[in-house]
């Protein structure tokens, strides 16, 4: 691979790594394609080296995309050689990445209902997070149906909609004056599901 692909990602990352403390972790893929994880603590300044043989198509398609990072490390480890790297593809790995993070934060969001030494109002928050994000799921196969017969409104309207909900959960906790404990799952599905938009708006519906 020629570094004029490369340098672009790592300057991308850098910014990346140096404006947010977002922190990411990424099951092992059961394929042999690249798998890898990373967290950043607020405030650390470690750096993450992303695979140095990131598909330079998969590269250009994430590089127009507002959150490269999140693009990048949502998609990578669930590529094979089945999969075709086109920007309609990488969409439905990333509707499949916004479908799984969703089930994520349900779980997640169970969890911390469960837990007794909280708020009297959290339990309440997180039901509301919970039939949010269950909306979010039941909107996968629309989206899908939409992404095959190139119904654009119809895409552009159900992930805006998905966007609300995520917006719709944290609300709660902002009404409620408490710390949400789902903001880092919240904050990477707006980023995946904006991502998604412009993948589909600037890359496929052309
Ligand atoms: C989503 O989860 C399914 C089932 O666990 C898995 O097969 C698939 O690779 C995952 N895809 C993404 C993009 O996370």
């Amino acid at each position: 691979m020629d570094m004029k692909h490369l340098i672009p990602i790592f300057v991308i990352f850098f910014f990346f790594m140096s404006t947010t403390s977002a922190s990411v972790a990424l099951a092992p893929s059961s394929s042999n394609t690249q798998s890898f994880s990373f967290s950043k603590p607020p405030g650390d300044q470690t750096f993450f080296i992303l695979p140095n043989d990131v598909d330079p198509k998969l590269q250009s398609i994430c590089g127009e995309t507002d959150y490269p990072i999140e693009c990048l490390t949502t998609t990578i480890p669930f590529l094979d050689e089945n999969v075709a790297i086109i920007p309609v593809s990488i969409l439905k790995v990333e509707i499949d990445a916004i479908h799984n993070k969703t089930k994520e934060a349900i779980d997640k969001a169970y969890e911390f209902s469960m837990n007794p030494s909280t708020s009297r109002l959290l339990p309440l928050c997180l039901k509301t997070c919970i039939n949010n994000y269950n909306a979010i799921l039941e909107s996968k196969q629309r989206i899908l149906d939409a992404i095959s017969i190139g119904d654009a409104n119809e895409l552009s309207m159900e992930l805006s909609h998905n966007m609300e909900h995520v917006f719709a959960c944290e609300d709660e906790f902002k009404e409620a004056k408490i710390e949400s404990p789902i903001v880092k799952l919240n904050s990477l599905l707006v980023k995946i599901i904006t991502n998604s938009l412009t993948i589909y708006v600037d890359m496929v519906k052309v």
